[in-house]
């Protein structure tokens, strides 16, 4: 039985990734300091046996017997990273340091879910694996974007250095269950507004594109990726390549939420990119994947969920 560690697996995209790996047979550790994440988004696995949920901060040395590790813990939406960002770098670096130093020590896989921020506001689209990026070191997302690109540093480092096995995977916006209902993200956002009944706030003039990957489609990717040869270290591109303006998203959440909200428009946030979008090709091509869940279909099921839990509150 394969024994893995999900860092930061009590948050969205853990608890889901730990919910697949349990369903496969792994062994589960699932480590969390409960930043943005929450013991509710593992409730349905915490009593049995093949499942460990441990309050750890990755910020600190962790020494357990693994065989895997996929390294999640950071927090993800501008505002829970812009919130404390010294500690948003800290977890992305010193978090990095110690799990790549477990993962050493004790002849581990290891994967990093780093981010399509590491591209910045980029002059290049789609933008494919071989892009550098147009970062800002001084901003205020650079906290998240370089604690980003640090760890991915670090792990090519481990790889060069001391043969690490590592996966690094660039996840592009994913949405679904389990989304912070407050996060600020856009995808929550307009459905707990529609679902409110308050205005949908759209920043600058709504014409800006983002792509959305439904979860289960994210969480296929990763486990594809750790499954590959140890030749294949990445990084590679994760997301869903439909482009969509910010209008469009508000569009159909109104009209699946059946909501009678108002688009309200608001100034864009400094260093917001305009335009992001994944080149996929290496996933296809490496992993065989391929989103399958389109947007509407994705989005009737977080709207299931949002209204679960305002309806709960
Ligand atoms: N959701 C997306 O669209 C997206 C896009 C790009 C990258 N990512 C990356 O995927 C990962 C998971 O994102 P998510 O959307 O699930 O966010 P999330 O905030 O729901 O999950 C992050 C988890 O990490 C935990 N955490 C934070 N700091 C920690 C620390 N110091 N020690 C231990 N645990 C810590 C949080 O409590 C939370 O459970 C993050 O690394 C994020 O950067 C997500």
């Amino acid at each position: 039985m394969q024994r893995v560690l999900v860092t930061g697996g009590a948050g969205f995209l853990g608890s889901h990734l730990c919910d697949r790996l349990v369903r496969e047979g792994a062994d589960v550790l699932c480590v969390d300091n409960f930043y943005t994440g929450s013991r509710r988004n593992v409730e349905s696995l915490l009593d049995r046996k093949d499942f460990e949920l441990m309050r750890h901060d990755v910020c600190f040395p962790l020494y357990v017997e693994v065989d895997q590790i996929y390294n999640l813990a950071c927090p993800a939406s501008p505002i829970h990273y812009q919130f404390d960002p010294v500690q948003t770098t800290k977890t992305s670096v010193h978090g990095a340091i110690n799990m790549l130093g477990l993962a050493k020590r004790v002849k581990a896989k290891i994967l990093q879910a780093s981010t399509s921020e590491v591209y910045g506001d980029p002059e290049l689209h789609p933008q494919p694996e071989s892009y550098w990026g147009k970062v800002n070191p001084v901003g205020i997302r650079s906290c998240y974007d370089e604690g980003k690109r640090c760890a991915e540093t670090l792990f090519f480092d481990y790889w060069r250095q001391h043969k690490l096995r590592i996966k690094v995977v660039r996840i592009f916006n994913t949405y679904g269950p389990r989304m912070h209902p407050n996060d600020g993200r856009v995808v929550s956002n307009f459905i707990v507004q529609a679902l409110k009944g308050e205005d949908i706030t759209i920043y600058g003039t709504g014409e800006q594109t983002r792509s959305f990957c439904y979860v289960d489609d994210l969480i296929e990717a990763m486990v594809l990726a750790m499954a590959t040869g140890d030749d294949f270290t990445g990084p590679v591109n994760i997301g869903n390549p439909g482009e969509f303006t910010m209008r469009e998203l508000a569009e159909k959440v109104l009209s699946l939420t059946g909501s009678r909200s108002k688009l309200a428009f608001e100034p864009l946030p400094s260093d917001d990119p305009r335009q992001r979008q994944p080149d996929i090709r290496l996933a296809r091509q490496e992993l065989e994947w391929e989103p399958k869940v389109n947007l509407e279909d994705g989005l009737k099921e977080t709207i299931a969920y949002f209204r679960r839990l305002l309806y709960a509150q």
